[in-house]
């Protein structure tokens, strides 16, 4: 196992009908004045908008909205953000939706209070100080809730770019899985698909004796494949969604990656494809990831077998290990396609021609340095014929 440090501050609300308790929270960490931050129609529309305006109605509260956050965030509203918070005293940011709008929320946040342009932490400055964020989560996937990452796309250009920092951690996020059941079924395996890249993006690692968090992972692997499909199955299952939204948070907010190399290059892949196609994160992924597997497994054969055997029940193949890790990665693609996730670039939106491009992009885009992922090193040849396993 590798050295680390992991700090994980954000204090945790779950269950049903906690989201009423928000004013009570924003109080308790120091807010005074709130950006209430939300997306499109969703939370008006289940009703959730109100309980939320209710409870910090009662608390005395005063807040801001900014409402209108599209899926991959864009840029222009953060400046949109920044400027209300700086105008109006803003002093705590109060994200209501999913990643995107969490991500939105945390550019926000950190935007407010440095002098700079925000863009500079998605260019790679860490992220030490931000006004205090608070979610309340509408959809497990992004892992947002707990994770000390935001991404947004650059209307300028239009590329996606992470950041990172402790500052990015919320103070609080509230997890009601009630608030999931009003999600179409492609949302929801969108969701399951990310959470499942999530945990295979930290599983793929060069780190030698990391067993603890091997069986976190899958332990982690293993629920999502059982819950997912009675999610699908069933939608307004509580108990499937209440264990797929803690798989979410725990699946990202980086307790099953300490101490080990991780990969990413499948993110870095899928990020391109969502900011220019504007796809869902989770469908690009489905794509994205079993097209990498296939291209990088014969590196580590053992691994891919492991998590075969471990996860997808596929019998070990002692003689010829590599048959283990392929029935695996077949186990995979079989199981996206079961949760009615797309397998091609065709189904995204996305042009064979521009491949050279993405992978120029993915390589080199944004101060990047040729290569990307920590499991297998992939330069934009590498890339591109990856990208070509999508077609
Ligand atoms: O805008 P509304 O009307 O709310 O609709 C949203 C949106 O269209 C809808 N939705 C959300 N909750 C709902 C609902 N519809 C009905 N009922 C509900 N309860 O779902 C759509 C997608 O929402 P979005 O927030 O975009 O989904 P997700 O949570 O998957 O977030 C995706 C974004 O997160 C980034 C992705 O790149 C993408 O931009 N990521 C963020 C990470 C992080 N911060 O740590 C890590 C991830 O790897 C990921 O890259
Ligand atoms: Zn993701």
């Amino acid at each position: 196992m590798d050295n680390f440090t992991f700090y994980s501050p954000t204090y945790f609300v779950f269950g049903k009908k906690e989201e009423t308790n928000v004013g009570h929270y924003v109080k308790r960490f120091g807010g005074s004045k709130v950006l209430l931050h939300y997306g499109g129609t969703s939370a008006a529309r289940s009703g959730l908008l109100d309980r939320v305006k209710s409870s910090l109605e009662e608390c005395s509260i005063p807040y801001v909205e900014l409402g209108g956050v599209k899926p991959n965030p864009r840029s222009g509203l953060v400046y949109e953000g920044i400027d209300i918070c700086r105008k109006q005293n803003v002093d705590f940011v109060l994200a209501v939706g999913g990643g995107s709008v969490i991500d939105s929320s945390k550019a926000i946040a950190a935007g407010t209070v440095y002098e700079g342009d925000f863009w500079d932490f998605y260019q790679g400055k860490k992220v030490e100080k931000a006004l205090p964020i608070g979610t309340i989560l509408t959809i497990a996937a992004a892992g947002s809730e707990g994770s000390p990452d935001s991404v947004i796309t650059n209307e300028n250009g239009m590329y996606k770019r992470g950041a990172s920092g402790e500052g990015f951690r919320p103070t609080f996020s509230i997890l009601n899985p009630e608030l999931t059941q009003t999600l179409p079924a492609y949302q929801t395996a969108c969701g399951i698909t990310d959470i499942m890249a999530h945990l295979f993006e930290r599983y793929f690692t060069t780190s030698k004796e990391v067993e603890v968090t091997d069986r976190m992972i899958e332990g982690l692997l293993l629920t999502m494949v059982h819950e997912g499909l009675r999610v699908i199955e069933e939608p307004d299952n509580y108990q499937a969604r209440a264990n797929i939204m803690w798989a979410g948070m725990m699946a990202h907010n980086n307790s099953c990656g300490v101490g080990r190399v991780q990969d990413w290059s499948s993110h870095d892949m899928e990020h391109e494809l969502s900011a220019i196609y504007d796809c869902a994160h989770g469908a690009g992924l489905a794509v994205v990831f079993p097209a990498w597997m296939k291209y990088v497994y014969k590196n580590d054969v053992m691994r891919f077998a492991q998590v075969a055997s471990r996860v997808w029940g596929c019998s070990m193949d002692f003689s010829n290990p590599e048959n283990t890790a392929v029935a695996g990665i077949r186990a995979f693609e079989d199981y996206l396609k079961k949760i009615g996730m797309p397998s091609t670039l065709r189904e995204l939106g996305a042009k064979e021609e521009d491949i050279p491009k993405l992978a120029h992009t993915a390589c080199f885009g944004d101060g990047r340095n040729g290569q990307i992922g920590g499991f297998v090193g992939l330069k934009e040849q590498d890339v591109i014929k990856i990208y070509q396993l999508m077609v």
